[in-house]
């Protein structure tokens, strides 16, 4: 094969990117975002901020920029991300309670009611544990509605959307020993044993020397997936360069292969200078939009 769309696709897998919507100006940044995905995440658009920017008033020009982009080049979208505990509005700020909760469930209604059948997959709650060793929610406005607020979000959007999948999204989550982690796969155990509606389990996988792909980190994707639910990297960047960074890059993408239900994978950004790290210089493609070696190493890889 000669792309990550097509070489993914023969392993039944999708590669996909997250796009910014001002850049589809950018003709080398668009010349590759075709040429080589076949799914596209909204970096920033989805977020609640960019579609609730007034209370139940909602803007989805932004967004729907990127997803009519994608789905005209034949593309998937994976929608990212309903709830977060950045990102948000002002007017969400000064909410609390019932009010809160009541807001929160509608945003997930009516996002993922005007999504239906152009989003494949949703990000319905990203970042909802904490970092540490305790593995403890992540406080949050919504967090203090109560613990029940996630899978209350996961029912919201079932019942708006039953075509797409819900996913749980989060970072540092790559570790099968992390406290946080083993958090995030005794909610996932709980939520299948009660029934509460969740399809796949996102780890970003943003990698630093500080926080390298794990040895194990196949282990990790394989006992969510036991859980029965898809994973995905969804976020994947690796800081770095050259040959070291390649080879953790054939290492993260070696992790999804080994497990059927790793369904696919998702690069944080096109060049390194669109990365949101960029000085990490984190991506398959250097400024100019050429192949860097790390982008040999997945192409290889898949
Ligand atoms: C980042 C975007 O890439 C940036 O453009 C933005 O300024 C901040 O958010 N985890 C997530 C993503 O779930 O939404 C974040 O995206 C990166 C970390």
């Amino acid at each position: 094969a000669t792309t990550l769309a097509t070489a993914a696709e023969r392993t039944g897998r999708y590669f996909g990117v997250g796009v910014q919507g001002y850049k589809l100006t950018d003709q080398t940044y668009v010349g590759i975002l075709n040429r080589e995905f076949g799914v596209v995440t909204p970096e920033n658009e989805m977020k609640l901020d960019a579609t609730e920017p007034q209370q139940n008033r909602f803007n989805f020009a932004p967004a729907d920029r990127i997803v009519d982009h994608a789905l005209q080049q034949g593309k998937r979208v994976r929608g990212h991300t309903l709830l977060w505990h950045a990102g948000q509005p002002s007017w969400l700020a000064g909410l609390r309670g019932t009010a809160l909760r009541a807001a929160m469930l509608n945003h997930v209604t009516q996002v993922t009611a005007y999504y239906r059948g152009k989003v494949y997959a949703w990000d319905v709650v990203n970042e909802a544990f904490a970092d540490g060793t305790t593995g403890a929610r992540r406080d949050s406005n919504f967090q203090r509605t109560g613990d029940d607020w996630i899978e209350a979000a996961f029912h919201a959007a079932r019942a708006a959307d039953p075509t797409a999948k819900l996913c749980y999204n989060d970072y540092n989550i790559e570790n099968r020993a992390h406290a946080k982690t083993q958090a995030v796969y005794r909610m996932v155990r709980d939520f299948k044993a009660r029934g509460v509606p969740i399809d796949c389990v996102g780890l970003q996988s943003h990698f630093t020397a500080n926080h390298p792909v794990p040895a194990d980190f196949a282990t990790t994707l394989r006992d969510f997936a036991d859980l029965g639910v898809d994973v995905q990297l969804t976020e994947l960047d690796i800081e770095g360069s050259g040959a070291a960074q390649a080879e953790n890059y054939r290492r993260a993408v070696t992790a999804c292969l080994a497990v059927s239900r790793c369904t696919g994978i998702t690069v944080w950004g096109v060049r390194d200078s669109d990365s949101w790290r960029a000085s990490a210089t984190p991506l398959l493609f250097d400024h100019s939009g050429a192949e860097k070696p790390a982008y040999t190493a997945v192409l290889d890889a898949l």
